[in-house]
């Protein structure tokens, strides 16, 4: 090993995976369907392994899968399993009580098969300049509107305004954090109950204020059945 590789700081990775996919309407989990050759969450695996800097991943599961040990990635010796929570939230706090002692904890979602090494390496790059951390984030396109609550025209809610979409970013994976401070927060904002719906939520409830690091837009979580497609196309046009 190279003098530069020892004098980084340890960079492990949690991928939540112990979801089961409900709006995807499939029979099996989304993160084992299989797109461009392989399962998403092999391709999530993979977009991590290819940097040197990840040494190791934890592998969130759900309690009852019996999937993930089929795949052959599974032996791979850089894996630890654990089992997952209710909300990914919880997932993700399993696998960072396995973390050990690495300064720095990167967390993406199993779901999100196209993430380039590209990306990855400008969000890397940020510890060195940040103590709190930061995540990818894609700029909002679309004009924005914020629905009308009370006034509602048969089954369709009215226009109250428009949001400037210049301050509005897509929070995407992976989101990477000093891995105490990640856990800390996350442990305080499940207790006071807060909603976390992506690890930076739990650094802003206690007042931190995580870096945006501007990702490609095709970075997508597959959601819904048409994500399938979409996710394909991108995998294979880069092969
Ligand atoms: N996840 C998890 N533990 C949970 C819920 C979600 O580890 N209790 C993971 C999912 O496996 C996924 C990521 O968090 O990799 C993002 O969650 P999401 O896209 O919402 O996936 P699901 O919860 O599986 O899907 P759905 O919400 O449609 O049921
Ligand atoms: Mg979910």
């Amino acid at each position: 090993m190279s003098n530069f590789a020892v004098s980084l700081p340890d960079v492990i990775a949690v991928l939540p995976a112990a979801g089961i996919g409900s709006r995807m309407q499939t029979d099996c989990p989304k993160q084992y369907l299989t797109v461009a050759g392989k399962t998403i969450i092999e391709h999530a695996i993979f977009s991590l392994l290819c940097h040197p800097r990840v040494q190791r991943i934890i592998v969130v599961i759900h309690p009852q899968d019996t999937q993930f040990s089929t795949l052959p990635i599974a032996q791979d010796p850089r894996i630890t399993l654990v089992h997952g929570g209710e909300q990914r939230a919880d997932s993700v706090m399993a696998g960072l009580q396995c973390a050990g002692l690495a300064e720095w904890v990167l967390v993406h979602d199993a779901a999100r098969p196209c993430l380039h090494l590209d990306d990855l390496e400008r969000l890397l790059s940020i510890i060195g300049h940040s103590h709190v951390g930061g995540i990818l984030a894609a700029p909002v396109r679309d004009t924005m509107k914020r629905s009308e609550a009370v006034v509602q025209i048969g089954a369709h809610p009215a226009i109250a305004h428009t949001v400037d979409r210049q301050a509005l970013w897509h929070a995407l994976t992976p989101q990477l954090f000093p891995l105490e401070l990640l856990k800390i927060c996350l442990s305080r904002a499940l207790r006071e109950g807060a909603v976390v719906t992506d690890e930076a939520s739990a650094l802003e409830h206690c007042g931190y204020h995580p870096i945006l690091v501007s990702g490609r837009s095709d970075n997508i979580k597959v959601t819904r059945p048409e994500d399938l497609a979409l996710a394909e196309f991108y995998l294979t046009q880069r092969q």
